[in-house]
């Protein structure tokens, strides 16, 4: 029998390919043929950046889970079209033949798997997965810190998507509305969010879940006024010991709607400068001042909130040196998390491709920077994703100093516990430990929809939790 349940696979090839820069003419045909006792996979793959077609042929076990004959089968034909395309080109990425967004959870699976012992990660990332050593060695102390990992299907997270924004900065692709676009809808969303929140309550009640966390992103969640806030934090009264509600744009920050985060019992924010070069933010669309961003981060201090702060390596125009001054400025201020992004050139934002080759050179330098500045002043890593489109191929790390680790960060990264999403564009994950299993649920993404069809939206929900 023939099969071709293939677009997963493909994708990731060709991911590999575009991180080569390999042109577009690239033919990938791939045939599955099932056995007795073993599929096996025959690959072709040709393309005029490479002088030869290329074939492989693989046998995989057919008693596997299903989750794991498609990521043995993935990782293989990886691992070989990176071999043959970096011999070809004379040329190594950073990542080596890993496409995933996440490769802490990779390296995870592997030891859960019994395929690789935790005090060799670093080794065998670089010896089977072509991982340069920096990456490897990144990986293996994000393991190490992440040991606070509880894996329980009753353990879950709580998240609320605010997607609104005092304004649009340039580089941002994430889905989210201005302000002055939808104030007249912003009421009738908190509406539908809080009814959401209440149907959230009854599944909570039915499946027995203790809810851990709770993080309202965005956007921009602390744009809303003091009234609004006050109303939806009202609702969302789990008893838990991590809370961040995301304060990102300073501009937004004021005394009032701190103490009303306080009132709720809210323990970390995160205040987001960026950067600290005011001429950047200016060329990047974020209207707001580093003033702004001291005095919100005092206020912050005052009412004793766990602070994260988080800064982007490659933005438009910036050279080495500024961001280094950037970096240096945040250790004094000395926060309890840093997040060091890369800057992704997407699709959906008002920066194109084009405009940032330059800088491209010098983000790898920046990158590594940080790290080590970081972790000589007491920071260590604690979760790492990679998006398409970073700059060098490179890398988003969340720093924690003393015990400030954010639980959220690592389950949402690594899969590991079920998480609740709210409000529009939100994602629902279902995680079944012991069957290796997730299941995905999005809400429509955008606000108008989300208030116009919330009460099926509920209904979706308490099939996808039953
Ligand atoms: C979803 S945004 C929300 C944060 C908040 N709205 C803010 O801007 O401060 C989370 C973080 O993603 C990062 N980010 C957004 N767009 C990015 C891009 N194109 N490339 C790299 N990082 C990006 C920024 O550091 C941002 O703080
Ligand atoms: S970076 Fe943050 S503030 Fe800027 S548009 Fe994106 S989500 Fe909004």
């Amino acid at each position: 029998m023939v099969t071709t349940n293939k677009e997963e696979l493909l994708i990731c090839l060709q991911d590999l390919c575009n991180l080569f820069n390999v042109g577009e003419d690239i033919k990938i045909e791939h045939r599955e043929i099932d056995n007795i006792d073993k599929i096996t996979n025959e690959f072709t793959f040709a393309s005029s950046d490479v002088t030869h077609n290329y074939s492989w042929t693989y046998d995989i076990d057919k008693s596997l889970s299903e989750l794991r004959k498609k990521s043995l089968r993935k990782r293989k034909v990886a691992n070989e079209l990176y071999q043959v395309l970096s011999k070809e080109l004379n040329t190594t990425l950073a990542w080596g033949s890993l496409t995933g967004v996440r490769p802490t959870k990779l390296a995870r699976d592997l030891i859960e798997y019994g395929e690789m012992k935790e005090h060799l990660v670093a080794e065998i990332l670089e010896r089977d997965y072509f991982v340069s050593k920096d990456k490897a060695e990144l990986v293996a102390s994000i393991l190490k810190n992440q040991k606070c990992i509880i894996r329980n299907d009753n353990l879950i997270d709580i998240y609320v998507n605010i997607p609104i924004c005092p304004t649009r900065c340039v580089y941002c692709s994430f889905i989210s509305s201005e302000l002055e676009r939808v104030k007249n809808k912003v009421d009738d969303y908190i509406d539908a969010v809080i009814k959401e929140i209440n149907s959230v309550k009854d599944i909570i009640k039915n499946k027995a879940y203790i809810v851990r966390t709770i993080y309202i992103g965005g956007g921009t969640p602390s744009v809303l006024n003091e009234k609004q806030l006050d109303r939806l934090l009202s609702e969302i009264n789990f008893p838990v010991s991590e809370f961040t509600v995301e304060c990102g744009r300073a501009d937004t920050i004021t005394d009032e709607k701190l103490d009303i985060l306080k009132k709720h019992n809210v323990t970390r924010i995160s205040i987001n400068p960026q950067t600290f070069c005011e001429a950047t933010l200016k060329r990047i669309g974020r209207k707001q001042k580093n003033s702004e961003v001291l005095d919100a981060y005092s206020k912050a201090l005052v009412r004793d909130f766990q602070v994260n702060m988080d800064f982007i390596a490659g933005l438009p125009g910036e050279k080495l040196g500024i961001f280094k001054r950037t970096i240096r400025t945040a250790l004094e201020l000395y926060p309890n998390n840093i997040t060091i992004h890369t800057l992704s050139v997407k699709k959906g934002a008002e920066l194109k491709n084009n405009e940032q080759k330059l800088e491209d050179r010098d983000v790898f330098k920046m990158v590594d920077y940080a790290e080590k500045t970081l972790i000589q002043n007491g920071y260590k890593p604690y979760y790492l994703y990679r998006q398409k489109n970073q700059l060098s191929d490179l890398e988003n790390v969340g720093y924690f100093r003393d015990n400030s680790i954010c639980m959220f960060n690592i389950d949402s990264m690594e899969e590991t516990n079920t998480i609740i999403g709210i409000g529009a564009n939100a994602i629902s994950k279902r995680v079944y430990n012991l069957e290796h299993k997730i299941e995905r649920e999005a809400n429509v993404k955008f606000i108008e929809e989300y208030i116009a069809r919330i009460d099926e939206l509920i209904e979706r929900k308490k099939q996808f939790y039953k």
